[in-house]
């Protein structure tokens, strides 16, 4: 069982763009709680290597980008990424400067037409062979573009803001899927407040980075399907483009309660408690739901193979486009362990309640898919010994699991 009460580092999504913001405002800035995630770490060394300078000190990271931004090395490596390469390429060419952006063997086979193309309308000078990285670039005087977004990507509305920022002219950013918007929220908060885009004087700030959603809610599933369990979260991230996951949960009968909601510098934060729950109810989440908890579909999927009845879930064909493809990440395994799962085009349907059987779990080097696996351990009571590379996939997104589980475990 979980027992007790803990806080997490600070949302991966918010971590990246309160960096980049903190390099684009030629101040010294100070970021509380950043997350320590070897994504974020990609962010970080993209920076340095453009001469923001970006250090600890007693637990505040300094970002000091006084300097104007020159790159030392012209080639900048996004590792597994997805928002490391995809806010770069906003970021990069309209701040003046050219290079090359490369990433591991998963994220080089990931879309980046989605971005390149309306980047390629403002003027952004971009190359690339086959749609996917590497690409290269050129320093570009961006103009201002009028765009609606065509899929559901937080992360290309956030890269065609940062490239906006740069222009002197306004452009129009338009979201009709309602994807996180933090981004928004952080120049709200950063002292813009128009609606559309150009470039603002960003103040001297500081800032602290509120609890991660998508990594507690392997904890969270953690204790819901583990007899007994009782945990506290303190200072989450509570924000409802994010918080698919706990609603959804909440409706199928979940014993979770939310207390001391407030505003964390235009960022709603909770404190979540979480109890064993015998009893879930299926569910149906359609597209529009799906939106808010696209991460945590994985972990989402266990629960409903726990569930009674048949849980439907549609409208995520995103997640084939993730760092697996990962509805069939989730289908290889489900099937493996004997639970009644059924592949549709953009999602699939789970009928429970069903018994795990044991069986080898494959990560497809995924670490939410690793996650999931390393939650299935813990709820079955099988110790957790992971191998080096299970930890390694971890650590991209939620380095302090195995020290958090531990701290919890009775
Ligand atoms: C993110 C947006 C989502 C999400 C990713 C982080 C962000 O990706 O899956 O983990 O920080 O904007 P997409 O924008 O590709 O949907």
């Amino acid at each position: 069982m979980l027992k007790g009460t803990v806080t997490l580092l600070g949302d991966k999504s918010i971590s990246h763009r309160i960096l980049i913001f903190a390099a684009m405002s030629n101040k010294n800035c100070k970021i509380k709680n950043l997350s320590n995630c070897t994504d974020v770490k990609r962010t970080i060394s993209i920076l340095k290597n453009c001469g923001v300078k970006i250090y600890n000190a007693n637990n505040t990271i300094i970002v000091n980008s006084t300097s104007p931004l020159h790159p030392n090395r012209k080639k900048f490596y996004c590792g597994n990424s997805g928002s490391t390469a995809r806010f770069m390429l906003g970021f990069l060419p309209s701040r003046g400067i050219s290079g090359i952006l490369y990433g591991d063997k998963s994220l080089s086979t990931r879309p980046m037409n989605r971005i390149i193309k309306p980047l390629q309308k403002m003027n952004t000078n971009l190359h690339s062979k086959s749609g996917t990285l590497p690409i290269s670039f050129k320093a570009s005087k961006v103009s201002q573009i009028n765009h609606t977004l065509s899929v559901p990507s937080a992360q290309v509305k956030t890269s065609l803001i940062f490239a906006a920022l740069a222009s002197e002219d306004k452009s129009i950013i338009k979201d009709p899927f309602k994807t996180r918007d933090h981004t928004e929220r952080l120049i709200d908060f950063l002292g813009y407040e128009n609606d559309d885009y150009t470039k603002f004087n960003i103040k001297k700030f500081s800032y602290t980075v509120p609890g991660d959603i998508s990594s507690a809610a392997f904890l969270i599933a953690g204790a819901l399907l583990s007899p007994q369990s009782n945990i506290t979260i303190k200072n989450l991230l509570f924000n409802v483009t994010r918080t698919g996951f706990i609603s959804s949960l909440l409706s199928m009968g979940a014993k979770i309660s939310i207390s001391n909601e407030h505003l964390l510098q235009n960022e709603p934060v909770c404190d979540i408690n979480i109890k064993y729950t015998k009893k879930l109810n299926a569910i149906t989440i359609n597209r529009e739901q799906a939106i808010a908890m696209i991460d945590e579909i994985p972990i989402f999927s266990l629960i409903c193979a726990y569930a009674i009845g048949t849980s439907t879930i549609r409208g995520v064909e995103e997640l084939r486009y993730k760092e697996s493809d990962r509805i069939n990440s989730i289908i290889y395994n489900f099937k493996n362990m004997g639970i009644d799962i059924k592949e549709k085009n953009d999602g699939f349907d789970i009928t429970g309640p069903n018994r795990l059987y044991n069986t080898s779990f494959k990560s497809f080097s995924d670490h939410r898919i690793a996650l999931l696996g390393e939650v299935i351990n813990l709820i079955n009571n099988k110790p957790i010994y992971p191998k080096a590379e299970i930890q390694s996939l971890i650590k991209t997104s939620f380095p302090e699991f195995y020290d958090i589980i531990g701290s919890l475990y009775e």
